[in-house]
């Protein structure tokens, strides 16, 4: 997504100037040409020097400057950006552009840019909270900015409070999404299952599978990055909750199906990447069973069949984990939970499958066409599935469009 995108990023003067070192280097490495202004406080913190050895661009410190290629038309990086970054934003800088000021490379850049611009507010909790920094910020809200943060945690005064500098990874995917405005999933919900449920069996053991959770995250987040509103039903797993997604955890089968009805609700799309547990032990031991016989027999029944079980969501993808007969196998549960699509995953497959890193698959649609795919990572088989979903969403758009089944 984010190569060939230009992004600007503006500098302020602020402790967590540092901070945009390690941004700047992050949006290099995903193949955007980042373009870094600095104030002159900023550089107080961090020399250009460092930002022109990450980005491998000039730093532009001063409108007047000669020496750099922007000088003569001061507003040159404005009309080049995709994006505005401005992080961290002071105080200062926050009431200066919510005024309209032109009088330094950020502002200027600011003022001058018809592209979306993004504010990261870093500063001591007392100037953050002040009615005028509120203020100031609510006018720029109003003029369409996107405002990411500010987090509340230990701030470099020492207190603690609101203004402490957005995680990073958090900056990066509000950027993403912003970028992402402009394609495919922009203005779709979109529901998304991941990990594998734990069905207990008494309250220190369960039955569970080697689900990582990977692959869902991996459709949530490249669904973010297309613009679209995610919602992600995460059962146990050691991730980390996605930026910009919002993560319902839970640990049951019956859970995740209570969790996914609710959420399914006015959603456009459901991809349920979950290895969801088909049984559950019929009683659950209150207490931790003890060590006994020689044999110990555990009854199961069914889970609820979640996928089978959700309706009047337009579009539905599920995903067969299977160990023989992989098509075979996949298209009966196509078949069986009414779905637009099956990805399925052969995973005798070594590097595939359950908690690695990629995936080889084979794309099942209603038709009963196969599209196999090589080994790939597990989001540029999230890209693949999520290709196909926007298909189909605009393909509904066209009245004619009949549901085969
Ligand atoms: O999490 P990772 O380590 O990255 O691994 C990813 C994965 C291998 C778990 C994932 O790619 C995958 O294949 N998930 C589906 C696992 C599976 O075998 O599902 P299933 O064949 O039991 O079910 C088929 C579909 O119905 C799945 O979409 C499943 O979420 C859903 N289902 C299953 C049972 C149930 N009771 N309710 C359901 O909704």
């Amino acid at each position: 997504m984010l190569s060939k995108k230009t992004v600007v990023l503006g500098v302020t003067g602020s402790i967590a100037a540092y901070k945009a070192v390690d941004l700047a280097s992050k949006l290099t490495q995903e193949g955007a040409t980042v373009e870094v202004a600095m104030t002159p406080a900023a550089t107080e913190f961090v020399s250009p020097l460092t930002f022109r050895a990450i980005t491998g661009r000039p730093v532009v410190t001063d409108m007047f400057d000669s020496d750099v290629e922007f000088s003569i038309e001061h507003v040159a990086l404005a009309e080049r950006a995709d994006v505005v970054v401005v992080a961290p934003a002071t105080a200062d800088i926050i009431a200066r552009m919510a005024a309209g000021m032109a009088d330094d490379t950020v502002c200027c850049t600011v003022l001058a840019t018809k592209a979306p611009v993004i504010v990261a507010p870093a500063m001591h909790a007392g100037m953050y909270q002040n009615a005028v920094t509120q203020d100031n910020i609510r006018r720029l809200k109003a003029r369409g900015f996107h405002i990411a943060g500010p987090a509340h945690g230990r701030l470099a005064s020492g207190g603690v409070g609101p203004g402490r500098f957005v995680e990073v990874e958090e900056l990066l995917a509000a950027i993403r999404q912003v970028l992402g405005k402009s394609v495919g999933l922009a203005g779709r919900a979109v529901l998304v299952t991941a990990g594998g449920t734990q069905e207990p069996i008494d309250p220190v053991r369960f039955v569970g599978n080697h689900s990582s959770g990977k692959m869902g995250y991996a459709i949530a987040e490249a669904a973010r990055d297309r613009g679209a509103t995610v919602t992600l039903v995460a059962a146990p797993n050691s991730l980390p909750d996605p930026a910009g997604v919002k993560v319902v955890r839970v640990g049951r089968a019956v859970e995740m199906r209570e969790a996914v009805l609710k959420a399914a609700v006015g959603k456009d799309a459901l991809t349920m990447a979950a290895a969801v547990a088909d049984y559950q032990p019929k009683v659950v031991s209150e207490s931790k069973m003890k060590k006994g016989a020689m044999s110990l027999n555990l009854e199961l029944v069914r889970t609820p069949d979640i996928l089978a079980e959700v309706k009047g969501i337009p579009i539905k993808v599920g995903f067969a984990a299977e160990s023989e007969n992989l098509l075979v196998n996949a298209r009966a549960k196509l078949k069986q939970k009414d779905l637009d699509l099956i990805v399925a995953n052969d995973i005798t497959l070594p590097g595939s499958g359950f908690g690695s890193d990629n995936d080889r698959v084979s794309l099942i649609d209603r038709r009963g066409k196969v599209e196999d795919l090589p080994l790939m990572s597990k989001r540029e088989v999230a890209e693949k599935v999520l290709d196909r979903v926007e298909t189909f969403l605009k393909q509904m758009r066209t009245p004619s469009r009949k549901r085969i089944g």
